[in-house]
């Protein structure tokens, strides 16, 4: 039989993995998130959401529209009494622009119908153009209403289930903002651990070195002034990962290679780095490998430096897990120069302008950090298995159990 080829997030062959699906317009009435696959009896609320997706709407050089976007959510099936009952959990977010204004109602209509004002004037840098030669669209809405990071709302609620599933299980995922434009967090500067994440949140900049905070704020206001972006970088980590999540076997089984689809799958990602990725390439093999050593205190093989950011051979190792997102200064400019063509005339022109933010790297941390919580609980899960919780749990602690040293050799 030919090997069927098995995308883990998409095409569940085990039924124990998690898989989501989310659909929704920018300016639609509401964003849905549907997650099957998740065991019984894990404890999530309403607000325990919310809370979550509020980190989303943080950051300084973010456009008015995050004040307004109240992130208003239900949770439509799945989840009884606050307990997930290992049926498929159904989660609806309403858009409140939609509710309050006649435009959107009219522009997003499901009704058949054409739009007033069709937008041609297509902004590169965006999916506007290729969408719209790719579907036969002449108006860019067609294209830009789900290409629009909006989406990342529902991913990031569908996040916040999956961080705390993965919490059962001792794994805690964060992140911090560690490039803005040309400002970078200096490399004698320490990694903040997970609970410095109220701080890194409290930072205009999601920043964990004050200092540098104040620098990405000051490189924020300038390109402010002159109507334009900044795009910058994230570190996510992951501390209590279990050994073994991933495979060696197939190449849609290795760990860091789902990571960094998860990742570059966030829009306007452009780069992925799992560990010191970059800096590594360009380092002798002496100096870019973490040596092992058996630590008699935690009875465990432990690694001396995390270059290779909890990963070898596509299986995590038990060390921290850091993956890194570089993102493109975003392409609508709150003063339009880029030059383009508008499709209905073919005349020179500049893009039209979508309400737009300064940066949001901040916001991308956010969902960088959900993308690598929902790659985690899928491979756990594809480890652990599991329909409740307790039963995930037990079984993560069996495994955990039995690894002091390499099963099958000795001890
Ligand atoms: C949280 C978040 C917010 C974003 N906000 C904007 C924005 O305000 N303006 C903009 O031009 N692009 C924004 N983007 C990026 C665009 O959605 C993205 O560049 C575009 O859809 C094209 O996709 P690509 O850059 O992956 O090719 C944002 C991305 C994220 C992750």
């Amino acid at each position: 039989m030919p090997q069927k080829l098995n995308w883990p997030l998409v095409e569940g062959n085990l039924a124990a993995m998690l898989r989501y699906l989310t659909a929704g317009e920018s300016h639609g009435q509401a964003l849905v998130v549907i997650l099957e696959g998740l065991p019984a009896g894990l404890e999530i609320t309403v607000e325990e959401i919310q809370a979550e997706m509020a980190r989303r709407r943080l950051g300084y050089g973010r456009g008015p529209r995050q004040r307004f976007e109240a992130d208003e959510l239900t949770l439509i099936g799945g989840v009884r009494h606050g307990r997930t009952i290992g049926s498929p959990v159904a989660i609806e977010i309403k858009n409140t622009e939609w509710f309050r204004s006649d435009r959107w109602h009219k522009e997003m209509s499901p009704a058949p119908g054409a739009t007033e004002q069709a937008l041609t004037q297509v902004r590169p840098g965006h999916a506007d153009l290729a969408g719209m030669q790719k579907y036969g669209f002449t108006d860019a809405r067609d294209v830009l209403e789900r290409a629009s990071a909006r989406e990342t709302a529902a991913r990031v609620a569908a996040g916040a289930i999956a961080k705390k599933l993965l919490s059962q299980i001792g794994i805690d995922v964060w992140s911090h903002v560690i490039q803005m434009g040309s400002v970078r967090v200096p490399s004698e500067v320490g990694r903040p651990h997970r609970h410095d994440l109220d701080r890194i949140d409290e930072s205009p900049v999601r920043c964990a070195d004050p200092e540098t905070a104040d620098a990405m704020v000051t490189e924020i206001k300038a390109a402010a002034k002159d109507g334009d972006s900044l795009g910058g970088v994230v570190e996510v980590l992951a501390s209590g990962v279990p050994v073994g999540l991933g495979s060696h076997v197939h190449w849609d089984r290795k760990l860091d290679a789902s990571l960094a689809q998860a990742i570059m799958s966030i829009q306007a990602v452009k780069g992925v780095e799992i560990g010191d990725g970059f800096e590594v390439a360009g380092r002798r093999g002496s100096a870019a490998h973490d040596p092992i050593h058996w630590d008699e205190e935690s009875q465990r093989y432990r690694r001396r430096s995390d270059l290779a950011g909890g990963t070898e051979g596509g299986m995590s190792t038990g060390e921290l897990l850091v993956v890194r997102a570089a993102m493109k200064p975003l392409a609508t400019l709150n003063i339009p120069t880029l030059e383009t063509v508008d499709t209905a005339t073919k005349e020179t022109t500049v893009s039209f302008k979508e309400r737009t933010d300064v940066t949001a790297v901040p916001a991308m941390g956010v969902v960088a950090e959900t993308m690598v919580a929902l790659v985690l609980v899928a491979e756990a899960q594809r480890k652990f298995g599991g329909d409740s919780v307790s039963e995930f749990v037990r079984n993560a602690r069996g495994f955990a159990d039995s690894i002091g040293a390499v099963p099958g050799h000795g001890s």
